[in-house]
């Protein structure tokens, strides 16, 4: 009966759920996210290289950092993810492992990148390779979820 009810439930609000709501929070980000887009593309145009910069989305559990992240991701209109024509990605998102050595993110990040690891290697070596594949994708961004 209970769990009847519960799927009935489940069914009315699953149309809920596909909604996402662009909140305040969602829209700062975007703006800063879309901000540091277009200065990287313009540098990376000018052949210029600066210090990485990066955006941290701090909330409680449940505040919505990973649907912000992946709604961006799937709706930012200035974005290329990859696909069968082509292998440029600027954003590749992962979740840290646990535990979450500096190896072990490395061959995590290698792995996101579509190259998982055969041979046991250092950590240097990982994120050398890292590094390598970022270039050949031409990835910009990195995203890390549960830091
Ligand atoms: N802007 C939003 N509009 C609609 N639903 C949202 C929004 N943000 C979050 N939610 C919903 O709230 C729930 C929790 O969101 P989410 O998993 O993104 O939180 P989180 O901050 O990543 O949590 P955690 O720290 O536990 O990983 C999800 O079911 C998600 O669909
Ligand atoms: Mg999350």
């Amino acid at each position: 009966m209970l769990d009847q009810t519960t799927s009935r439930f489940e069914v009315r609000i699953a149309p809920l759920r596909k909604i996402f709501l662009k909140n305040s929070a969602y829209r700062h980000f975007e703006q800063v996210f879309t901000e540091l887009l277009e200065r990287r593309s313009s540098e990376i145009a000018d052949g210029v290289t600066r210090e990485a910069r990066c955006i941290a989305l701090i909330g409680g559990s449940g505040s919505g950092k990973t649907s912000a992240v992946r709604y961006m991701l799937a709706h930012h209109s200035q974005l290329v993810l990859g696909g069968p024509e082509t292998e440029r990605r600027d954003v590749v998102s992962l979740a840290v492992p646990t535990p979450a050595t500096l190896k072990f993110v490395g061959q995590t990040t290698l792995s996101a990148l579509g190259f998982p690891l055969r041979r046991e290697r250092t950590s240097q070596t990982i994120w050398d390779m890292v590094k390598d594949h970022l270039q050949a994708h031409q990835t910009m961004f990195l995203h890390y979820d549960e830091a």
